[in-house]
């Protein structure tokens, strides 16, 4: 194999004690992917030719999600015995025999890393025919990260643990990232040589890096550029802040690409969320999973999309949807509720109050205020009535309702499914339509009205309410 073949190592069997958690700490989600997938898809970018992820701790469930998200990535898995020296091991051991080039080392929760800064990690590993080149970082509290211990040349000498470390060295503030990238031979020969002589007991994998050295081997250290992006992951403080952080990142380069965001503290966009240029993005706002924003849309405040598009100059305010697609020029909100399979047409409204499921609404359609609109398909140019409800569920089974073009319901309607309304029909208002409609007709259900004069004061006398009619029929 080439020089340059490269293996990148990704450790996640750690058990995540510190998180305190049912989920493994690496499923853990920033930005709406777990932190392993964050580590795989930055590893993805750097054209490897083995990426392996060393798994132990609720294995299952790890290998349950990279199974569907990162198909190509190899399972191994570590025994018994503890600490990322072992987990390099075991994943050393299923390299083929013949691989010759560079391991790339990666903690499953160390996130924010970029692909550029690896890429740089690697070309200066290169260039100085290093045995081991580590990525370290200047963090103003250090706290729980391993320290990089230069000597008085000021070549790194070894790293040694929080746990592990004297008050002298615990004051370093330059970090182990967790990151780093190893000669194979050399990582092969030194990794025999870990013990588990300290204070967790674990066969670590940063005491390859004083054993090289005590050998007189060539080890670099590269700082990072950004020591937020060497932040990781232990406790649930820290997935917090790198939420944070990964967000902002996020803001930022959809501000750069042209998009309005009002308040960057307040708006939660996902990783694969993808903005057009000229959208207006208001305060409170989260946009997740895979929504897609066509330009000129404005979106909040105090609005959560989950996997939804929203078409060009659509305004959707004080919203609540999910896997819910709206129109160009559309407008929903305020405190509107877009269920799975809702489809708003171009310049249609769904207005306040109004929750929506599985609903085809057409180009134009109104379902301005106070209903409820499920298992429907609905034509286009139609209005319904405040109030309008599909009654679409019979204790049993959902049924459906279809609504032609052009069709006005009266306030307070329900429609009980299955049913259909043909095109220009319309309904009195408080109709309760249990049969079909055709084409053109009013459907009325309720009783004629029958007024009962006198029926207060005869009935109420000596109230506000029999005193207050007897003066306005005494003026008529
Ligand atoms: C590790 C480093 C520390 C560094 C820090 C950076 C060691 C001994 N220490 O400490 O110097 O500053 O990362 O974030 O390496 N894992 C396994 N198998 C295991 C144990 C851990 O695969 O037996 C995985 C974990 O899932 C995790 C990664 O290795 O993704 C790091 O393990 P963790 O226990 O978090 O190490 P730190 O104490 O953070
Ligand atoms: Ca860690």
């Amino acid at each position: 194999m080439s020089e340059n073949a490269l293996a990148i190592i990704v450790l996640a069997a750690g058990q995540g004690t510190r998180m305190k958690s049912r989920l493994p700490k690496v499923l853990h989600e920033i930005g709406g992917r777990p932190l392993v997938g964050h580590v795989l898809t930055t590893a993805h970018a750097l054209g490897a030719q083995h990426i392996e992820v060393v798994v132990r701790h609720e294995r299952e469930q790890v290998i349950a999600t990279l199974a569907e998200q990162y198909p190509d990535a190899r399972i191994v898995d570590q025994d018994e015995i503890p600490g990322t020296g072992r987990a390099v091991q075991v994943a050393l051991d299923a390299l083929p025999d013949d691989f010759d080039g560079d391991v790339l080392v990666l903690s499953g929760d160390v996130p924010l890393l970029e692909a550029d800064t690896l890429q740089h990690l690697l070309d200066g590993h290169r260039a100085a025919s290093a045995a081991a080149t580590l990525l370290s970082a200047h963090l103003d509290d250090p706290t729980g990260y391993g320290r990089v211990i230069r000597g008085a040349d000021g070549a790194v000498e070894r790293i040694v643990e929080q746990k592990d470390a004297t008050d002298a060295e615990a004051a370093v503030t330059e970090i182990n990232a967790g990151v780093y990238v190893f000669r194979v031979a050399a990582l092969r020969t030194f990794l025999t040589r870990i013990d588990q002589n300290n204070a967790q007991g674990e066969l670590y994998l940063t005491d390859v890096i004083g054993l090289l050295r005590g050998a007189a081997e060539h080890v670099a250290a590269e700082l990072a550029p950004d020591a937020a992006s060497t932040f990781g992951v232990n406790d649930r403080a820290q997935l917090a802040e790198a939420g944070r952080v990964l967000n902002q990142r996020i803001v930022r380069r959809w501000q750069r690409e042209g998009v309005t965001i009002i308040d960057p503290a307040t708006t939660w966009i996902d990783d694969d969320v993808v903005l057009a240029p000229d959208v207006t993005v208001l305060p409170n706002t989260q946009l997740l999973r895979a929504c897609v924003i066509a330009t000129g849309a404005t979106i909040g405040p105090d609005t959560t999309l989950v996997d939804t598009e929203v078409g060009e100059d659509a305004v959707v305010k004080r919203t609540d949807a999910n896997l819910a697609v709206i129109g160009a020029r559309a407008t929903v909100g305020p405190f509107s509720f877009l269920r799975p399979g809702t489809v708003l047409g171009e310049g249609g409204k769904i207005g306040a109050y109004v929750e929506t499921k599985n609903a085809q609404i057409g180009e134009g359609s109104k379902v301005p205020h106070l209903s409820y609109v499920g298992d429907a398909v609905i034509g286009r140019h139609v209005n319904l009535g405040a109030s309008t409800i599909t009654a679409n569920y019979d204790d049993v089974n959902k049924h459906r309702t279809e609504i032609g073009d052009e069709v006005h319901t009266g306030s307070h309607t329900v429609l009980v499914a299955p049913v259909r309304l043909g095109a220009g029909a319309k309904t009195g208002a408080g109709a309760v339509v249990r049969k079909d409609v055709p084409a053109g007709s009013l459907a009325m259900s309720v009783a004629p009205q029958r007024n009962i004069e006198g029926w207060v004061e005869k009935n109420r006398a000596g109230t506000g309410a029999a005193d207050a009619a007897a003066r306005e029929r005494s003026a008529e």
